[in-house]
C-alpha cells in the first residue's frame, strides 16, 4: 500500500512536470482588447507548429517565408501574397490552414491542425492591419 502510494505520488508529481512543461511551450496570445503584434503573438504560433522550419531561413518551400510580415506580403511561388492586410478570411496564409486548403495539402505539411483559438489570433492580426509590430 505505502508502495502504491508512493508510485501514485510520484506519478502526480511526473504528470504535473509534464503538464506545465506544455503551458510554458505555448505561446501566450494577447490580452482581451491588446492589439496583436506580430513579433509577440503570430511568429510563435509558426513557431511552435514547424512553419518557420520549412518557410524560414533554413529552407524555403515554395519560395514563402512567414518569419517576416515584408515576406508574408510578397508571399510564395502558387498563391501569391500569403497576406491580405484587413481580410484574414481571403489571405492563402489563413486557408492554406484550412481543412480545404486552395493549393495541395493542408498546413502544417505532415502535422496536427493549428488549433482555431491560435488561427484566430492570426485573424485579428491580418484584420488589424497586419503590420509590423
Ligand atoms: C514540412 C514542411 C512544411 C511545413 C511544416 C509547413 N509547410 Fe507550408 N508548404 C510546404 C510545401 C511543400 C508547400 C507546397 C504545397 C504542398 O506541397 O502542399 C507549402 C505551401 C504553403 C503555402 C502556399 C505557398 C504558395 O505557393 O503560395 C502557404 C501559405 C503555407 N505553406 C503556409 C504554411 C504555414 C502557415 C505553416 C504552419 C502552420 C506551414 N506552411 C508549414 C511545406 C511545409
Amino acid at each position: 500500500m505505502l508502495y502504491f502510494t508512493r508510485t501514485a505520488a510520484g506519478l502526480l508529481v511526473m504528470l504535473s512536470i509534464v503538464l506545465t512543461g506544455c503551458n510554458d511551450d505555448d505561446p501566450v496570445g494577447p490580452d482581451p482588447g491588446e492589439d496583436v503584434s506580430f513579433s509577440q503573438h503570430v511568429l510563435p504560433i509558426f513557431q511552435q507548429h514547424g512553419c518557420t522550419d520549412c518557410h524560414g531561413a533554413t529552407l524555403q518551400e515554395n519560395n514563402l517565408r512567414v518569419d517576416s510580415v515584408e515576406r508574408l506580403l510578397i508571399g510564395g511561388d502558387q498563391l501569391g501574397p500569403a497576406v491580405i492586410p484587413g481580410n484574414a478570411e481571403e489571405s492563402p496564409l489563413i486557408r492554406q490552414m484550412s481543412a480545404n486548403p486552395p493549393l495541395g495539402n493542408r498546413m502544417p505539411l505532415g502535422m496536427s491542425p493549428v488549433p482555431e483559438s491560435q488561427q484566430n489570433t492570426i485573424r485579428d492580426w491580418i484584420n488589424e492591419g497586419a503590420e509590423d509590430n
